[in-house]
């Protein structure tokens, strides 16, 4: 099971990562995830993608690609994996296509710019596993901890409401064309396209993939 999430940053694809994941037990490739722990680790790749990141710009298509080719050829993505985050442009997605990496489904939550810039003031993150929270549409059980390992959770440095609107520009011009591209692919019949509503509360969207994803 190969899938690709697409979306606009803040639409949900992390939150609904987590579902797929625990439902399919694969792993999820979060390009961002990897980044921001590169970029903590203070790895040459960290130092290169900070200012990028914090400027809610993409990093180089040549490294992203590196780094992602690298992670699934890993044993743990041999029966599948969940790419959230990538590609994020035509390049990366034909790098994909490239090296015979085959999608069974593109699944694109679709969620206005309004609602993001409105979902991002309140998202909170757990950096060590990546899963996000918001403060009041997807909270914590206790508040600023995260629900498995009890850890602060922390506000991400790319979520000041500029950078937030600067990340969605990248998006409408950069990374939307793989709406287009993937509904081709999907006409070869190689790869599944559906599009959600991720307006709808975070239980409905899982409910909805889960039906998909059957
Ligand atoms: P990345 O970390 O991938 O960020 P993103 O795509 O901008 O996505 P987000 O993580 O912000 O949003 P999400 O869709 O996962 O939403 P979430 O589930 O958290 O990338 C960060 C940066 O890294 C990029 O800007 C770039 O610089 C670099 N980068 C990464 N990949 C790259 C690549 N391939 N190429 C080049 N550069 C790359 O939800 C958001 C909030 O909404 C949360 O608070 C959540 O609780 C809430 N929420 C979720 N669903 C719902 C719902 N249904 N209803 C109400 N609230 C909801």
């Amino acid at each position: 099971m190969k899938i690709i999430l697409l979306g606009a940053p803040g639409a949900g694809k992390g939150t609904q990562a987590q579902f797929i994941m625990n439902k399919f037990n694969i792993p999820q490739i979060s390009t961002g995830d990897m980044l921001r722990a590169a970029i903590k680790s203070g790895s040459e790749l960290g130092q290169q993608a900070k200012t990028l990141m914090d400027a809610g710009q993409l990093v180089p298509d040549d490294l992203i690609i590196a780094l992602v080719k690298d992670r699934v050829s890993q044993a743990d993505c041999k029966d599948g994996f969940l790419l959230d985050g990538f590609p994020r442009t035509i390049p990366q997605a034909d790098a994909l296509k490239s090296a015979g990496i085959n999608i069974d489904y593109v699944l694109e939550f679709d969620v206005p710019d309004e609602v993001i810039v409105e979902r991002m003031s309140g998202r909170r993150v757990h950096p060590a596993s990546g899963r996000s929270y918001h403060i009041v549409y997807n909270p914590p059980k206790v508040e600023g901890k995260d629900d498995i390992t009890g850890e602060d959770l922390v506000i991400r440095a790319d979520d000041k409401p500029e950078t937030v609107l600067d990340r969605l520009k990248v998006y409408h011009t950069t990374t939307k064309p793989l709406v287009d591209y993937y509904q081709e692919e999907a006409k070869t019949g190689n790869t599944q396209y559906f599009r959600l509503d991720g307006t709808q509360k975070v239980e409905s969207v899982s409910a909805e993939l889960n039906k998909i994803l059957a």
